[in-house]
């Protein structure tokens, strides 16, 4: 059924456009053989990643241990930062219970995610200030303790210690990469006098997962489809080799995979023309390979890719009349957003009249013939799929690695992608059908929306417990 030449009738294509075409479907196409493979070697990666640090795919250990038990009571702060936007979030806790006592929403700029890592922090800091302020806890004369969930490669020694190892996402903000970064949170707050003390440091799968397990108590990973694209699971501390012997009360840990990582020396991943041109243009060259082929950062910019080289061949947009802006827009990086290729997906119109207007009105591309947005809509076809089977083969690998199939268990799920482009989670499932049978039905896809909020004062919760 995911077969893409199936998928549309290209009308009126000549045969250049229909032998481009060809060549680009089988490029972009991943066989279920080929699924199989990346499995394969994604579960022997995930074995590396445990044996040993610095290896591609990082796996780890977040030192959130244990599962939220739905007793948890007390109010803690939450921040996030990882993705668009910044938040922060105070939490309650009570009789199973989550109630948020109030939260906001701040867009970080492009020059701080570029700029100088203490501006960052330091803008941090004064969100959370404004916000206390805000909702009248300021004056209360009390230390809060604070969740903090940082969306990146960091790798920890404790639950509250750890340092950045990479930026990914199109962060660069410069002198945080081998710092400790709840010190340096830690740092402007104690600067900047806000009575807040970072007890947690997690990453948003990881707080996805917890979240996701203070309401299903069989759930097992926890996945981000947004911005970038990760996975964290349930690992039994036993098998997390290079924590060596290390001693706790409970017997499982959550494992952050860094799954973006997975495979950067390209030994199973078909990679095209297309995704090395985002790579070599990108802010991290040759690395997080497999994120740029599935997250919402990346696909809006293969499909701009592609246009861009079709037109060059003279093979789109050949009778749209050209002035001196028409492809103003679409030359530049980034130009093409992800949210248009669901819209382009879902344009049902017989002449296509949704993605004529999204050329028209965002793009500066007027008079588009049917023939050019059959085209691109096959383009966002072929990328999407492609995402969506990947990341199925991410999911199937932990379940596979776990041998979880033969039980039910539930996925927490969060990020844009997942949530505002609904063929993908039809394609996630039936791509895990195609793979591992009728025993899908033992997995369940669920929302987890802003898990990683409520999961960064779970976790906060579960370190203060700990201690
Ligand atoms: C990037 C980050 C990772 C995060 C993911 C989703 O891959 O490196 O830590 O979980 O994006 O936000």
């Amino acid at each position: 059924t995911l077969d893409p030449f199936k998928l549309l009738n290209l009308e009126n294509v000549t045969q250049e456009q229909a032998s481009a075409l060809e060549v680009i479907t089988q490029q972009f196409t991943i066989s279920t053989q080929k699924i199989t493979e990346i499995i394969q070697h994604y579960v022997s990666e995930m074995h590396k990643g445990l044996e040993k640090s610095g290896q591609t795919l990082a796996m780890i250990p977040s030192f959130v241990i244990g599962r939220p038990t739905g007793k948890e009571v007390g109010t803690v702060l939450a921040l996030d930062l990882g993705g668009t936007n910044f938040r922060v979030c105070l939490i309650e806790f009570k009789e199973g219970n989550e109630r948020i006592v109030g939260q906001q929403k701040y867009r970080v700029a492009e020059e701080l995610k570029t700029g100088k890592a203490t501006e960052l922090f330091d803008f941090i800091a004064d969100c959370v200030g404004k916000f206390l302020q805000e909702i009248g806890y300021a004056k209360k004369n009390e230390i809060l303790d604070l969740g903090f969930t940082f969306s990146f490669p960091v790798e920890l020694t404790a639950i509250n210690k750890g340092t950045l190892k990479q930026w990914t996402k199109g962060f660069e903000a410069e002198g945080a990469v081998g710092k400790d970064v709840v010190e340096m949170m830690q740092d402007s707050f104690n600067r900047k006098q806000i009575p807040a003390r970072v007890v947690a440091l997690i990453n948003d799968t990881v707080g996805t997962l917890l979240a996701h397990a203070y309401k299903y108590p069989n759930a097992l990973v926890g996945v981000i489809l947004g911005t970038g694209t990760n996975g964290a699971y349930f690992e039994k501390i036993s098998n997390i080799k290079k924590l060596g012997t290390f001693k706790s009360k409970s017997e499982e840990m959550i494992v952050n995979m860094e799954w973006g990582g997975y495979d950067n020396e390209r030994k199973v991943l078909p990679i095209t023309m297309f995704d090395n041109k985002l790579d070599r243009e990108s802010i991290n060259p040759r690395a997080y390979l497999f994120e740029k082929l599935i997250s919402g950062m990346y696909l809006g910019e293969i499909v701009r890719n592609i246009i861009i080289y079709l037109i060059d061949r003279d093979l789109l947009f050949k009778d749209v009349p050209i002035s001196h802006s028409t492809f103003k827009k679409i030359n530049e990086q980034w130009g093409f957003d992800t949210a248009w290729i669901s819209k382009i997906e879902s344009d049902q119109s017989t002449n296509l009249d949704e993605t004529k207007e999204i050329f028209e009105k965002h793009l500066n591309i007027g008079s588009t013939s049917l023939t050019d947005r059959q085209i691109t809509k096959r383009i966002c076809q072929l990328v999407g799929i492609r995402a969506a089977r990947l990341s199925a083969a991410g999911l199937a690998s932990v379940i596979t690695h776990r041998d979880a199939i033969k039980t039910e268990c539930s996925i927490g799920i969060d990020g844009s992608l997942f949530e505002f482009y609904p063929k993908f989670d039809q394609r996630l499932k039936s791509t895990l059908y195609e793979i591992l049978g009728p025993d899908a039905d033992n997995i369940h896809l669920g929302l987890a929306k802003d898990g990683s909020g409520v999961g960064a004062a779970l976790a906060a919760m579960l370190a203060v417990k700990n201690a």
